[in-house]
């Protein structure tokens, strides 16, 4: 029997419709906005798509929202003077800052420098620590992950004593997503592992898993006989294995791939995401939940 296919898209699209509806009454009780600011640095295509995704995004749900686009030879110290200044503004609840950063930027330092409670990304330290103790503790669940649990939560499988599996061990995927799960409350409760290069036999743990979440960053890696039948399998994986002329716009785009081969692995797990279309949209939606939950914490 073929999965039940879990869509990114549309439950991005839900979610957001909530978001703004939230948006609206905030502005009516309290006459404010979330503010997000988003800074790229240099003009690397993937980036500068990511960023205007998000830009158009929180411009639907009525964010104030400010772009900052740096030239690629910005200095570390003007950026860092930058973010500080954002850190200031009380008009802005968010900051984003898009990764990868050029060479000559310490990528770290700036991530240090975000105010923690602005850091709508989750990737500070502090946050970090906030998102490991779990509970009242956490303010900024990383985007990506946030997005894994609520695709996992929206699409009914039970977390409860599930065995999950995550293919990976990112501080942007793997770790946070693991942590997570374990937590001890009724949207996570899960027994987590994580495999990783140096796993010495993947396929036998994959095969034992309820829900395989594969972040691995190598197209096609988990194989349809990894998957433990009727299992829920979450690909985090975006790999761009070549360009085909879209028919919309007669313009190259990129063909993307899964961690997971999609086509064999549907025939035998119980549900499973695509890609695209599946976490890929709920990123984006998360980081606008998170920076809405920053403009109410300021209130
Ligand atoms: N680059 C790729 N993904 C992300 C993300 O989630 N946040 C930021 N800031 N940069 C990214």
């Amino acid at each position: 029997m073929s999965a039940a296919i879990i869509d990114g898209a549309a439950i991005s699209k839900s979610i957001l419709a909530e978001l703004k509806t939230e948006v609206q009454e905030l502005q009516q009780s309290h006459a404010v906005v979330p503010g997000l600011v988003t800074i790229l640095v240099g003009d690397n295509p993937a980036s500068l798509s990511y960023v205007t995704r998000k830009v158009r995004t929180a411009l639907e749900l009525g964010f104030h929202e400010v772009q900052e686009n740096c030239d690629a030879d910005i200095s570390e110290k003007d950026l860092l003077a930058l973010v500080e200044r954002y850190n200031q503004d009380s008009s802005i609840h968010g900051i984003l800052v898009q990764l990868p950063l050029p060479d000559h930027i310490d990528e770290k330092k700036v991530i240090y420098a975000i105010d923690p409670d602005k850091d709508v990304d989750g990737f500070h330290p502090v946050n970090i620590g906030r998102l490991l103790l779990g509970g009242d503790e956490v303010r900024f669940p990383p985007c990506t992950p946030a997005g894994i649990q609520e695709l996992i939560v929206r699409a009914g499988v039970e977390l409860e004593g599930a065995e999950v599996v995550v293919v990976g061990r990112s501080n942007i995927v793997g770790k946070p997503i693991a942590n997570m799960l374990l937590q001890k409350n009724p949207r996570a409760n899960a027994t987590v592992t994580v495999v990783h290069t140096r796993t010495r036999d993947l396929a036998a743990h994959c095969r034992r898993a309820d829900i395989l979440i594969v972040a691995a960053g190598v197209a096609g890696l988990v194989k349809p006989e990894w998957i433990n039948p009727g299992c829920c399998v979450i690909d985090v994986g975006v790999n761009r294995v070549g360009e085909k002329i879209s028919s919309k716009t007669g313009k190259p785009v990129a063909i993307l791939r899964g961690d997971v081969d999609f086509d064999a692995a549907k025939e035998i797990a119980g549900s499973i995401t695509p890609v695209p279309g599946g976490v890929g949209p709920m990123t984006i939606t998360m980081l606008m939940k998170n920076t809405l939950a920053s403009c109410r914490a300021r209130l």
